[in-house]
């Protein structure tokens, strides 16, 4: 790998002029550009560029096309996460909401001065470091790395839980004792219960305990489960919760992080200080939303309010809950509405509550179950299952 920090992209040696004068004689061969024509913006184009080095960030210029930059930053969101994408236009309304959603990371206008350039690659080229040391662990067999994964929503009772535990134990039949799932529902969490755990230690013992916490001694406070998946279940009752802060909160995620491949998080309802932080470390969000109106609208502020925070690089995969439930809407409303595709539809079924009723969530107690296979489908998002869970689902598709 050869070290660079930014790939430019742009026909215009003027432009890579004005980025060097932005930032005095500092950048020297941190900076390249590629000099691509207009009829030659392909996502092939710039892979190859990028064979051999991982800039922090890719800087597309005014002169390429709206379109294809914004296909670009797709190409990258999905193959390199590890790289930040900075937008050279204009930077009108309508573009940063495209720009958002393709995974863009900041936006400037080409006639910004020289310190606002500067500062819109530096705040880019930060996000881009945060970036990869969120993308813990060695990738798999299959490249994929591990991470963090928060399952949020704004209202209670969506299924983040039931989402969250078929989820972790969903990963752990695929890297057994490689994942942690994490209850950062400190009022009312019952990852416990789901996962049918009666927990020596709960998060509240490891802010208690004295000292600098290393991700080893954490472990001794963690549940196992039956299904090689270990749990850090959440305090007693939300008296017990407030004593866990914010930034503990982060940095027990991170410490979980270092020592596992896959860390899910399960959240109580809404943004609260702690959700927050752990959105922070998060390399992917899963959204969780039920199929009416007004899940439906709370899930587009949310979203919003975490564009307007700047929580933007996390992968965010939706999933609607229930979303069998005769109520009028189809998922193409959904996502018209939520202006994001729907990436998971779990349908509702009396074997969801009775599995959690049992600690046993449904993906292991009942893999072939259609509910458990949608689950499924979640977890093939972030690691490979064992044949075993997906055989059968496999060869149906092949024989369509
Ligand atoms: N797809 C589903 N089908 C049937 N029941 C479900 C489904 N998803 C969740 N539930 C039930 O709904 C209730 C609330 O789910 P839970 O995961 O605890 O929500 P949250 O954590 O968001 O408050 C639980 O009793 C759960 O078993
Ligand atoms: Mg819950």
């Amino acid at each position: 790998m050869t070290e660079l920090r930014i790939l430019l992209a742009t026909p215009h040696a003027g432009y890579e002029q004005r980025v060097r004068q932005a930032f005095g004689a500092s950048l020297n061969g941190d900076l390249r550009r590629w000099d691509v024509d207009q009829g030659e913006v392909t996502a092939d184009g710039l892979l190859q560029q990028l064979a051999n080095t991982s800039p922090d960030v890719v800087a597309i210029g005014p002169d390429v096309p709206t379109e294809e930059a914004l296909g670009l930053a797709r190409q990258l969101e999905a193959t390199r996460p590890e790289i930040s994408v900075l937008l050279i236009n204009e930077p009108t309304p309508e573009l940063w909401q495209h720009a958002l959603q393709a995974g863009v990371r900041d936006v400037i206008t080409p006639d910004a001065v020289d310190a606002d350039v500067r500062a819109a690659f530096e705040r880019t080229m930060a996000v881009a470091a945060r970036r990869r040391q969120n993308l813990v662990g060695e990738p798999d067999a299959h490249g994929r790395p591990g991470g963090i994964i928060s399952v949020l929503s704004p209202k209670g009772g969506s299924g983040k839980t039931t989402v969250a535990s078929n989820l972790a134990v969903g990963l752990a039949m695929a890297e057994p004792n490689q994942v942690a799932l994490i209850d950062l529902d400190l009022q009312f969490g019952d990852v416990a219960t789901a996962l049918g755990l009666t927990p020596q230690h709960t998060l509240v013992d490891v802010v208690r305990a004295p000292g600098q916490l290393d991700g080893m001694a954490l472990k001794s406070f963690l549940s196992a489960h039956p299904s090689d998946l270990w749990a850090l279940c959440g305090p007693e009752s939300p008296a017990e919760g407030e004593e866990v802060g914010a930034d503990q909160a982060k940095r027990i995620v991170e410490a979980l992080a270092g020592e596992f491949r896959h860390v899910v998080v399960d959240t109580g309802a809404g943004l609260d200080e702690h959700t927050l932080s752990a959105i922070e470390s998060s390399t992917d969000l899963v959204l969780v939303c039920a199929m009416d109106v007004t899940s439906i609208r709370s899930l587009r502020k949310e979203i919003a309010a975490l564009d307007q925070l700047g929580m933007t690089h996390q992968r965010r995969h939706l999933l609607i809950n229930r979303a069998d439930s005769k109520v009028g809407l189809d998922l193409r409303d959904v996502e018209a509405s939520l202006d994001h595709p729907v990436d998971v539809a779990v349908s509702s079924s009396r074997a969801v509550p009775l599995s959690l009723n049992q600690g046993l969530p449904l993906i292991a107690s009942d893999p072939r179950n259609p509910v458990a296979r949608q689950f499924a489908e979640l977890v093939e998002r972030f690691a490979e299952l064992p044949a075993s869970v997906t055989g059968s689902r496999r060869r149906r598709r092949g024989e369509r």
